[in-house]
């Protein structure tokens, strides 16, 4: 690995992005955020230039004001030299309006990805809600790469989880919570969901009679409100089995409510794709592992 590589980071993705840089043994790059009084923002680098190579950790979790914080940096990494800029976003937003729904609106997916291939040469992210949308290279004009958690959370569930039934709350987490499943020699099943609104949902009722002695874990790729998490853990209480394990990839958690979800949970974990109190599952290996190639295809300094 060449001693030349930099990684730099968005403050909130510190711990990340220094388990990252040491196993990558990439030097982290320092620089300073300053917010003029009307909120724009300038960042200084503690040095004139960057090296060529540069992977940039971000947090896209609130993707409104971090893109254009992203954009701003990435544009002045650019400018001091950087030439290869490879962006971990673990977690990728908007993904969810990927077709038009209701007509007049927009397909902000593909936009996103549009302004998103201008910030960097490649793309990390972990799995990215893919639904219609079926491959990232779709819509991405650099190339991105989807890594899977799903060993990650096999791994996880099979030291943590006594006799584990892993329960998808949604048709949606059916191809996460398969592949979770069978890394893990566990039985699964899926329930379904209707959407009332934003905050609005409702869950199936899960089949528990047939599992008895098992631990129920609900497994979704992302918890946003918490709603969808929560309704499925409510009904498995209805249905007397015991309080479940929550794993989510992507705690969002807008808003901040993991509190009820807590409370009603066995126990609630997620990967550290974004930075959360419920971080169990650490991304280091899995993005490290797909980040040494892609490092190595560039020429060094
Ligand atoms: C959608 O299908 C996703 O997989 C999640 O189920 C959804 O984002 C969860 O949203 P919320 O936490 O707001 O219910």
């Amino acid at each position: 690995m060449s001693t030349s590589l930099a990684l730099c980071s968005f403050p909130d993705q510190l711990g990340l992005a220094t388990s990252l840089a040491e196993a990558l043994n990439a030097t982290p790059l320092k620089y300073l955020h300053h917010r003029f009084p009307d909120g724009e923002s300038l960042f200084r680098f503690a040095r004139a230039s960057v090296p060529e190579t540069v992977v940039l950790v971000t947090d896209l979790s609130a993707p409104d004001p971090k893109f254009l914080q992203l954009a701003l940096l990435s544009a002045t990494l650019r400018d001091l030299g950087c030439r290869h800029l490879l962006l971990v976003a673990p977690y990728l937003p908007y993904m969810r309006q990927d077709k038009v729904f209701t007509a007049g609106e927009g397909i902000t997916a593909r936009y996103f990805a549009q302004l998103l291939s201008r910030c960097a040469d490649t793309l990390i992210t972990v799995d990215p809600h893919l639904h219609r949308i079926h491959d990232l290279n779709e819509v991405y004009a650099i190339p991105a790469v989807s890594l899977a958690a799903a060993p990650l959370l096999a791994h996880w569930i099979q030291r943590e989880v006594p006799r584990p039934l892993l329960i998808g709350p949604d048709e949606e987490s059916e191809q996460w919570v398969k592949a979770v499943a069978q890394r893990a020699g566990a039985p699964w099943q899926v329930l379904t969901k209707r959407r009332h609104g934003d905050y609005r949902v409702e869950v199936s009722t899960p089949d528990w009679q047939h599992w008895q002695g098992h631990t129920p874990v609900l497994v979704d790729d992302i918890i946003s409100s918490g709603h969808t998490m929560l309704e499925a853990a409510l009904q498995l209480r209805e249905q007397q089995a015991p309080a479940p394990v929550c794993i989510a990839v992507h705690p969002v958690f807008s808003g901040g409510g993991s509190d009820r979800l807590a409370a009603t949970a066995a126990r609630l974990v997620s990967c550290n794709s974004i930075p959360h109190p419920t971080n169990a599952i650490d991304l280091t290996p899995l993005l490290a592992e797909s980040l040494r190639p892609l490092i190595n295809a560039f020429p060094t300094t």
